[in-house]
């Protein structure tokens, strides 16, 4: 599906395609445990989130130099671009990096090898968002804020993304607050594996702009009423979902209601690589198992837009 949009949740790291991996793990002297790409494949079989998160982490081994952090960007700029994408606000996590003794710079200039100069080679405009893994402490997530300051010309916004259930938005507020003050956008993961509850927190304690996955707002109906009201986008990623068992089959996914109810819907690839599909993959699945026609399909690209972090002018030039 080639149609115009933003992509607004896509982790970077979760675009490391296996032969990319295996070609990284090479020049770098790194080894994998498993034979080959094949195999790799093989190991995406997802329980839940965590277990895919346990593999996520695993492989991003491999990456350890400007050159890789820009190899995949470029890599996934040019897959995303010939699916219709014309802007990408991209999430990175630096603490499991730097956890590996690979310094802030060393990925964030990585990353803006390949994103200072996507509008000329892939026709995409960036952003980058950088997220703090909410199963580490809030005093890490603090002391991250700090080592991304000599970098923030590059930096849009922050995130929380990682493991859920257990730790609800209230944890970070200390570091949404210093990130707001310091002009950052603000997003987080909520209502993907954790409760309603933790929307409503990421909105009234850590001001996010934008709610990612937001999915299981459909058990509160007094919740989907404020989203709708207040015009907050969700940035759904469907095949995300069935991989990690938040629905059980495509057919089942809550997107068509949420888009009756009013829900400023987006759709998204999350970590394509793993997934088992990129932007364009997630409209064509969604139109194929949902029945979503050209309109809503229009609707969705329309509402990738606005829910951007582009400003108006920006916005009207890449669409
Ligand atoms: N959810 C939470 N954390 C993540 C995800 C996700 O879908 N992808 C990468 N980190
Ligand atoms: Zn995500």
């Amino acid at each position: 599906m080639s149609l115009p949009k933003a992509e607004l949740h896509l982790h970077i790291e979760g675009t490391l395609e296996p032969e990319l991996a295996f070609a990284l793990a090479a020049r770098n002297g790194v080894t994998l445990p498993y034979a080959d790409t094949e195999e790799l494949r093989e190991a995406y079989r997802f329980d839940d989130l965590q277990t895919f998160l346990n593999l996520y982490y695993e492989l991003m081994a491999v990456l350890r130099t400007e050159a890789d952090f820009a190899d995949l960007a470029d890599a996934y700029l040019a897959r995303a671009a010939a699916q219709g994408v014309r802007h990408a606000e991209i999430f990175f996590d630096p603490q499991a990096h730097i956890a590996r003794g690979v310094p802030m710079g060393t990925v964030v200039e990585g990353l803006w090898r390949a994103l200072g100069r996507s509008e000329e080679t892939h026709g995409v405009s960036t952003q980058l968002i950088m997220c703090f893994l909410r199963d580490e402490s809030a005093e890490s997530a603090m002391e991250t804020l700090e080592a991304a300051k000599p970098h923030l010309d590059r930096i849009t916004g922050i995130g929380l993304d990682s493991a859920e259930v257990g730790h609800p938005p209230v944890k970070f507020r200390a570091v949404y607050e210093a990130a707001a003050e310091l002009g950052l956008r603000r997003v987080a993961h909520a209502g993907e594996e954790g409760p309603p509850a933790y929307i409503t927190e990421a909105l009234d304690i850590l001001g996010v702009e934008r709610v990612d996955h937001g999915l299981r707002c459909m058990e509160d109906p007094g919740l989907v009423e404020r989203l709708v009201r207040e015009r907050v986008p969700l940035t759904l990623c469907p095949l995300s979902n069935v991989r990690l068992r938040a629905v059980d089959v495509l057919a089942e996914h809550p997107l068509p209601a949420m888009m009756d109810a009013g829900l400023l819907c987006t759709v998204n690839s999350d970590d394509p690589a793993y997934f088992g599909g990129y932007a364009g993959d997630n409209f064509d699945a969604v139109r194929e198992a949902l029945g979503l026609g050209e309109e809503r399909l229009r609707e969705l690209a329309r509402n990738s837009f606005e829910a951007s972090f582009l400003e108006h002018d920006e916005e009207r030039r890449a669409r």
